[in-house]
């Protein structure tokens, strides 16, 4: 008896021992991740990074009405939209940028955002942005495209809720023109036209007429929108504003259906580019003109070279190309300082061609092997995982996801006391004191931000003034949604 229970005793230490090794070498396919989870806190985020009066419906419970008057020092209406990033500026350019990709992402992960349940989500997300670019664009040639001061912002560091900084309120017209930010803003509405429609046909046909006004007031006036609204120069200066034109024109087309919107395809494709940014379209724009290509709207002959530079990006990406994207010892794609923005664009890419590949049951050629839908899947699943936590530091960098995230996310209305505990008002100064100094986790939990990450070696230093890796910014996740919603439903 008693030898009997020792050789089973035994034999079970021998089996979880032979488990635990098992789990060592195999930890990455073991442990599955919720993308389901992450897809849910993505787009809580962007209630967090609400400006203006919050809805009944608000889930982020510690944040509170914030910026309620501004416009009105300029004499309009501007209360909403959202704030950048860890400060309180509402910068527009990459706003515009930001919903453009939440409305992408949801014009093609549509079924699997409705799968998770998180469609109303995504959708109101976008109408949240929408709401405030129509208050933004009064005139058919004036558009708001700067709501505060970064210089006198960033020199204090207080709730959205107690802000005691200037809210200057910055535009474009006629005069002083911005092609850039007009067009980009015409992208956004274009692209939230497509993807609200089937909810709300009337406010999706005048989110367009906003979309072909801005366009015409971009195509007739060029210009650098920062030479213009000098203050966002320091932030958020544009390199051109032909890609802008040229991104802006495909949505239009895809919005409306008309044939000279596609004019714009005349100039140049933009070539093979580094990476798709706030910044940079082109390559959003030469993946758009081949999704016409496979659908067979426009001819391959004309405008195959959109395709193929397009192409030639994803195989960078996948290290199968001429010119390959570098990656960190961990495997991560390295682009650029503030790296994961330009991670979540390129997986996005991915998993939309992947997406493309299947649906037209094609495939394409690299410099270095054909490209199968599943590759491309594979690559964003990849980039995904490690963002999520599969990598050399066991960090999630989607702060609230998994055991291990930033605790000191650069980000004022997280790091301060929440208005609703404590309605003390914290100074400009005294915020610096008691709670940006203080090296202590962030009092609420900013769920679904992603920080900037790590270095190209990577290393990640979990500190609040760290911002250079430990802010996250509203543009990021915004191609997320789309990637976790169909990550979330091919590998549960
Ligand atoms: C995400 O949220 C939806 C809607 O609230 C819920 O039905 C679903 O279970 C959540 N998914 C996960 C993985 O938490
Ligand atoms: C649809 O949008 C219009 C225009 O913004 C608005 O007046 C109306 O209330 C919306 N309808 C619904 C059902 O939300
Ligand atoms: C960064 O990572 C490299 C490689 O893992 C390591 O040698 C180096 O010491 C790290 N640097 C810092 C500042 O942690």
């Amino acid at each position: 008896m008693h030898f009997h229970t020792k050789a089973m005793l035994s034999s079970i230490i021998f089996g979880l021992v032979s488990l635990w090794f098992f789990l060592l070498v195999h930890g990455d396919g073991f442990t599955s991740i919720n993308y389901g989870e992450a897809l849910n806190k993505s787009l809580l985020y962007y209630e967090a990074q609400r400006s203006g009066k919050l809805p009944l419906q608000q889930r982020v419970q510690w944040r509170a009405n914030s910026a309620v008057s501004d416009g009105s020092e300029a004499g309009v209406d501007l209360e909403g939209g959202y704030y950048d990033a860890g400060d309180n500026v509402k910068f527009g350019f990459p706003l515009a940028f930001t919903i453009t990709m939440l409305s992408w992402s949801t014009i093609e992960f549509q079924s699997q955002l409705k799968d998770n349940n998180q469609l109303t989500y995504a959708l109101e997300a976008i109408q949240w942005g929408t709401d405030y670019l129509i208050k933004a664009h009064p005139e058919p040639h004036v558009l708001f495209g700067q709501v505060g001061d970064g210089d006198s912002d960033h020199a204090c560091w207080q709730r959205p809720e107690d802000m005691t900084t200037p809210r200057p309120a910055y535009k474009i017209d006629e005069d002083n023109p911005g092609a850039d930010l007009a067009a980009e803003t015409a992208a956004a509405f274009a692209a939230a036209s497509l993807a609200l429609k089937p909810t709300n046909e009337t406010y999706a046909s005048l989110l367009l007429t906003h979309a072909k006004q801005l366009f015409e007031f971009a195509s007739d006036h060029g210009g650098l929108y920062q030479n213009s609204i000098t203050k966002a120069a320091k932030f958020y200066s544009s390199s051109g504003y032909e890609d802008e034109l040229l991104w802006a024109s495909i949505w239009l087309f895809l919005a409306t259906d008309e044939e000279s919107y596609l004019d714009a395809l005349e100039g140049s494709s933009g070539g093979t580019r580094s990476r798709f940014s706030w910044d940079d379209k082109y390559l959003g724009a030469q993946v758009l003109v081949s999704k016409l290509i496979f659908e067979g709207a426009l001819d391959q002959d004309i405008y195959g070279h959109f395709k193929i530079d397009g192409e030639q990006f994803i195989c960078n990406c996948l290290q199968k190309g001429k010119n390959n994207v570098i990656k960190t010892p961990g495997g991560l794609l390295w682009f650029l300082s503030y790296n994961l923005q330009y991670v979540t664009t390129a997986t996005f890419i991915a998993t939309t061609y992947s997406e493309y590949l299947t649906t037209f049951s094609t495939t394409f050629d690299c410099p270095d092997g054909t490209i199968q839908p599943n590759d491309l899947l594979a690559f964003a699943k990849s980039q995904v995982d490690y963002i999520l936590g599969s990598n050399p530091r066991s960090t999630s960098y989607m702060v609230g996801f998994g055991s291990t995230y930033p605790n000191q996310v650069h980000h004022r209305g997280a790091s301060i006391v929440s208005i609703n505990i404590n309605p003390a008002p914290v100074s400009c100064q005294g915020g610096y004191d008691l709670y940006f100094n203080k090296d202590a986790p962030n009092p609420n939990v900013l769920d679904g931000a992603v920080v900037s990450g790590p270095d190209e070696n990577d290393n990640y230093s979990d500190l609040r003034s760290n911002y250079e890796q430990a802010e996250p910014t509203t543009v990021t996740p915004a191609p997320l949604v789309g990637v976790l919603a169909k990550l979330a439903l091919s590998f549960k």
